[in-house]
């Protein structure tokens, strides 16, 4: 006997067990004879609110399964300086309590029920990357079924870091991320899943996001690598919200203000050099872009060097080359109306090669001019080089038989001299000109191409 009775204690030991095991699903049966039509006795979840504190769990080596869900329903603010991204969700969480079951048809056919969430044990997922303090408006519900699956549900004004790249700035694409894990539970005791696929949940955050902002949401996608931190390991589920900026704002606001200036102080070129108008033109041009950039620097993005500071910096620098080549312009004009050095041989070679084989180059109008005196203020008659191309018929012919009749006479030479330097004064503004536009046209189409890409 003295053997047999460990056994017979063993067996014991056994039957209590299964007979334990056997009996849990009745003894977490939820009595519902306080449900009645009116309501729910609170008697009747009295064992499962006390045991909030604790995760439950009929075996505790086994984690609990938590869904994950959200839908993105406002982007309220990207802050480039601090790199925040501020947006509004509603985050869903679905879970099972295996001490709440009840059986609905006993129970006046209740089949869910609405309890408050802080009489519930509710997992501990938080946003990563937010920086803000939780602010979940408080006593929220729960919807729990008669199987125990618990559906919680809260909105989160959620401040979150994000690397926030305004290169592209007002055309570009930010790719946030969003990152779901418990705080506490490691994956021994608390795995997370997916509730919906993603496209859902993009979907219906594109439905909700009514707001016509300066965001839109552009696409969610999804990763779960699994977090660890020293040796623990986190389950985690990391969402790529991708959003664009809407340029239209700052296109008309920014740029096409901005283009027209240069536009603007293209087109003055035209402005005949001599009648002094170019430069105090161009000054105001300038003038009011420096107050255009100023008035407009609240809407730029307060960090960083986006394509736009670089593209209005090019416009600056454009501008300011315009206004230097007009001085040199109409330095030369001066020199050569009041004191004309002596032509080197090489510029008349030039002029003549300029002028005359495709008559592209400037000629100063010598016929219309003979006789005036040519101070800049007075050549009425002087319009826009390009416009005089064509007027000399035979200009090579004109320009031998001219400087054999200037050999003739000092006064006439030095009015020789004088037309040749204006009219190469003209050539180089011309030059500088076409200089100038395909300076323009190239830095704005570079600008175009890298904002494109
Ligand atoms: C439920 O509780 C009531 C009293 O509150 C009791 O009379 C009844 O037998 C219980 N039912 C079950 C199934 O335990
Ligand atoms: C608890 O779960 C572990 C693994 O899931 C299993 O090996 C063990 O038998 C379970 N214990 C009980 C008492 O159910
Ligand atoms: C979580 O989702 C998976 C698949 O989507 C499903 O099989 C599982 O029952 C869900 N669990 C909970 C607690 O909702
Ligand atoms: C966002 O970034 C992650 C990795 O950093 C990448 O896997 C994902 O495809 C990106 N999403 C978009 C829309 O670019």
């Amino acid at each position: 006997m003295d053997s047999g009775w460990p056994l017979l204690r063993g067996h014991l030991l056994c039957l209590m067990i299964s007979l334990l095991v056997q009996g849990r699903g009745d003894t977490f049966m939820i009595n519902c004879s306080g449900f009645d039509r009116h309501g729910v006795d609170p008697a009747a979840f009295q064992a499962v609110f006390a045991r909030k504190a604790f995760r439950p769990i009929l075996n505790s080596s086994s984690p609990t399964h938590v869904n994950v869900s959200f839908t993105l329903s406002a982007i309220l603010e990207v802050n480039a300086q601090l790199q925040l991204l501020t947006s509004f969700l509603w985050m869903d969480l679905i879970w099972d309590n295996p001490f709440i079951n009840w059986n609905p048809e006993e129970c006046f056919g209740i089949d869910t029920l609405t309890i408050s969430a802080e009489l519930l044990w509710l997992p501990d997922i938080f946003i990563v990357e937010s920086m803000d303090i939780n602010q979940t408006p408080p006593h929220l519900t729960a919807y729990v079924s008669s199987a125990g699956r618990i559906k919680y549900d809260k909105p989160m004004r959620v401040t979150s870091i994000c690397n926030l790249d305004i290169f592209y700035f007002p055309f570009d694409q930010q790719n946030c991320t969003l990152t779901f894990s418990s705080f506490l539970y490691t994956v021994e005791s608390l795995l997370l899943g997916m509730e919906k696929e993603v496209w859902e949940i993009t979907d219906t955050s594109r439905d909700i996001i009514q707001t016509q902002g300066e965001w839109e949401l552009v696409g969610i996608n999804k990763a779960t690598p699994k977090m660890s931190v020293g040796s623990n390991l986190y389950d985690q589920i990391m969402f790529y919200v991708a959003i664009r900026r809407r340029p239209s704002l700052y296109v008309i606001n920014l740029l096409v203000p901005s283009s027209f200036l240069v536009a603007i102080d293209a087109l003055s070129f035209y402005l005949p050099a001599e009648s002094g108008n170019r430069a105090p033109f161009k000054i105001t041009l300038l003038l009011g872009y420096n107050v255009f950039l100023i008035m407009m620097n609240d809407l730029l993005p307060a960090s960083g060097t986006p394509l736009i500071s670089v593209y209005f910096a090019l416009c600056l620098s454009l501008m300011v080359l315009s206004l230097l080549e007009t001085v040199f312009i109409t330095y030369l004009l001066h020199l050569a109306t009041t004191e004309p050095p002596p032509m080197p041989e090489w510029f008349h070679s030039l002029l003549l090669l300029c002028t005359c084989p495709g008559k592209r180059c400037p000629t100063a109008p010598h016929k219309e001019q003979k006789g005036l005196a040519l101070t800049p203020t007075h050549l009425p008659g002087l319009k826009e080089p390009v416009e005089l191309v064509g007027k000399m018929p035979r200009c090579g012919q004109a320009e031998q038989k001219e400087s054999a009749r200037t050999l003739q006479k000092p006064e006439t030479q030095k009015q020789h001299l004088i037309d040749q330097w204006v009219q190469f004064s003209h050539m180089m503004d011309t030059l500088l000109f076409r200089l100038y536009l395909l300076f323009l046209v190239s830095s704005i189409l570079t600008v175009i191409v890298l904002w494109t890409t």
